[in-house]
């Protein structure tokens, strides 16, 4: 058993609350509020949120949280939860069925545990440093493709990618056309819990957030993948540009990305 499980059950548990939580309000009248042009919250957000952090600041009173809804005091703890209580919120908001919870852990800044938890699904993905990957408790490892062409990704598009030419598409139209197929779902830690299930070989995004990407990094690690930056340098969760693989097409995939970058829609990273 892991140093970290008793963090991880906590998590556990609060992302099974919110998740009860989320689908009791699925496809229900729901208060929306715009964050930007395309990029709202719903009151199911907030209120994740606030179950979420209540209950990990009731067994853990001193730790530090970073959560996509709120401010919280930092106090200069050594343990720090990142959290995004709705991961999915388009999806949610429209009653599409596809959204999880996220919530990772950092101690003295390295990731320590993390749990992805898609309630519709009653899917758990959780890790811990140095203890493996799980979906409800089977043990994961990344997929066994060895080339593109016949790789499944996910991605994403930032939010402001109708003003911004950093907007993925050069991106999106070079691995459509070399890989197998691209999916983008709308919850970008559930495509990295998807790596580390092996059910995508592998995914890259710009701009995400700390909160989108903690646990899922984690995960897609202990799964036995790997998670660099665009040009394949390290990786830390305050990067913008992440590619998670199941490491045996990362080498492409970081091709791919340069060359699209240096082609005619080079701008779009
Ligand atoms: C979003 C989702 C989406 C990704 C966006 C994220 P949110 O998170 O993960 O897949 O493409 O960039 O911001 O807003 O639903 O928590
Ligand atoms: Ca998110
Ligand atoms: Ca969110």
């Amino acid at each position: 058993m892991s140093n970290y499980n008793n963090y991880l059950q906590e998590a556990v548990s609060a992302a099974r609350i919110a998740g009860q939580y989320q689908k009791s309000r699925l496809a229900s009248s729901l208060s929306i509020e715009m964050k930007g042009d395309k990029n709202l919250v719903t009151e199911v957000d907030k209120e994740s949120e606030r179950l979420i952090v209540e209950h990990l600041l009731s067994s853990f009173p001193d730790h530090d949280i970073i959560a996509e809804e709120g401010d919280y005091l930092q106090r200069g703890s050594s343990c720090r939860w990142i959290i995004d209580p709705v991961d999915g919120t388009t999806n949610y908001a429209h009653g599409y069925p596809w959204f999880c919870t996220s919530i990772g852990l950092e101690l003295e800044g390295e990731l320590v545990a993390g749990v992805i938890y898609n309630p519709v699904y009653d899917e758990l993905f959780t890790a811990t440093k140095g203890g493996g990957a799980y979906l409800n408790g089977s043990k994961l490892s990344v997929s066994a493709s060895n080339h593109l062409n016949n790789s499944l990704l996910g991605t994403g598009f930032p939010y402001d990618c109708a003003t911004d030419p950093a907007n993925n598409f050069a991106n999106f139209i070079a691995f459509q056309k070399g890989a197998r197929g691209i999916r983008r779902a709308g919850a970008a830690a559930l495509d990295l819990a998807y790596v580390a299930a092996g059910r995508l070989d592998g995914f890259w995004e710009l701009k995400l957030k700390a909160w989108d990407v903690a646990a899922g990094v984690l995960l897609v690690r202990e799964a036995g993948g790997v998670v660099t930056t665009f040009d394949g340098s390290a990786y830390d969760i305050f990067n913008d540009k992440i590619v998670a693989s199941n490491g045996q097409i990362h080498n492409e995939m970081v091709e791919m990305l340069a060359s699209a970058a240096s082609g005619p829609a080079g701008s779009n990273q």
